[in-house]
């Protein structure tokens, strides 16, 4: 099967997990320090907080902000559920704005027809490695003193007007899970610039105790004190010793990732009725999916199905969130409330996309999914 996405593991990461194996620190040690470093150089900000998914960084970043009950957060309703979760986690009720329909990222009209005084943050997703509109949105957020929090789970290495993501908000989350652009096995980060999330998104990590193990065995110390209700979010050395040889060919990957989608391009061009999600002119994609969206008249199931046959492993990234059964029994969601998003989720298909796909691959892919639409 060629799937979807995947993750490239070389000799070179095995060799740098084994060392870590072999120290004396398997967690919260220097490995991990040094995989921060590594990430908020890729981000472009002073601060990377490593965890232990990118989950556990979306809800680092909803308790940084101070989310809690009564808050609402403004969320893009094509997302990984983990994006509005995270809100749900502090209590606060995620309110669900509509996508653009060529690049289904937020829509800004939506973000600022959705914003009320209740509106304690707003979550801009990168999606599929795409930066959504930051310009439009810092704007918006700016006059309503909002803070916006980047999930930038799908887009590492991506930029937006010159600038990394990680660096277009007040905090952006990333995640190292198998599919992404680097993996830890499971891991997320925080990057930021500002000290005073920083020091709130590390003890969050650490039962919000206040300092560190490492850091007590440097002093010489046994005293710590818990100062607030927190997680154990910790990711470990072993993970991170993963990261920081994965990273360093972040870029190459994600060069390999855009080829991919430029012959996919070319490629599909001539199917009848299919269409590419539109590429931002001022940003540049680091390609997480390959998003294609179907004829109208295409029965998706079916060319899911026959692509399946053809050894092909695609998948649909996402049904709207405020569709989901959870959603709308607590929030009473319903269809309606984010009409683009309804619409356009029902053609997507994501079709392989990781830098290990030869060439070969990707006209395997293409031509497997014209006979499916021929079919
Ligand atoms: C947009 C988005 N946000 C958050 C997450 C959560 O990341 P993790 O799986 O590392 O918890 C994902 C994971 O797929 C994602 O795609």
């Amino acid at each position: 099967m060629i799937p979807y996405g995947r993750q490239t593991v070389d000799d070179d990461d095995i060799q740098a997990v084994v060392e870590v194996l072999r120290s004396s620190w398997l967690t919260t040690g220097p490995s991990v320090e040094l995989f921060e470093r590594a990430v908020a150089d890729v981000a472009g900000t002073k601060h990377a907080i490593a965890v232990s998914s990118g989950t556990a960084a979306l809800h680092c970043a909803m308790h940084a902000l101070r989310v809690g009950p009564g808050d609402e957060v403004i969320v893009p309703a094509i997302t990984f559920v983990a994006t509005a979760n995270a809100a749900v986690f502090e209590g606060a009720t995620p309110v669900f704005a509509d996508v653009e329909h060529d690049t289904l990222t937020v829509d800004v009209a939506s973000v600022a027809s959705k914003i009320s005084p209740r509106t304690k943050a707003i979550v801009g997703v990168d999606y599929a490695g795409q930066p959504c509109a930051w310009r439009e949105l810092q704007a918006l957020a700016e006059s309503h003193r909002i803070p916006l929090v980047a999930d930038g789970c799908h887009a590492l290495g991506a930029v937006y007007n010159d600038r990394p993501v990680g660096s277009l908000a007040a905090m952006t989350t990333f995640s190292f899970h198998p599919v992404k652009h680097v993996t830890t096995g499971e891991g997320g980060a925080i990057t930021t610039d500002d000290d005073a999330l920083a020091a709130r998104l590390r003890m969050f990590r650490a039962h919000g105790i206040a300092s560190d193990h490492r850091a007590r065995e440097q002093r010489g110390t046994f005293h710590y004190e818990m100062v607030e209700l927190g997680f154990n979010y910790r990711i470990c050395d072993i993970q991170c010793a993963l990261g920081i040889s994965q990273i360093k060919k972040l870029f190459s990957w994600v060069e390999r990732r855009r080829a991919i989608a430029a012959r996919y391009r070319e490629a599909l061009a001539s199917i009848n009725g299919l269409e590419v999600l539109r590429d931002r002119p001022e940003a540049k994609n680091a390609y997480h999916l390959f998003v294609v969206k179907l004829p109208p008249s295409a029965d998706r199931a079916a060319v899911h199905r026959k692509l399946r046959e053809s050894g092909i492993a695609a998948n649909v990234h996402y049904m709207p969130v405020h569709l989901h059964p959870f959603y709308r029994d607590r929030f009473h969601t319903e269809p309606g409330m984010c009409p683009v998003a309804e619409r356009e989720w029902q053609r997507i298909l994501s079709i392989p996309m990781y830098p290990a796909l030869t060439d070969h691959d990707v006209d395997q892919v293409v031509d497997a999914l014209k006979a499916a639409l021929r079919a």
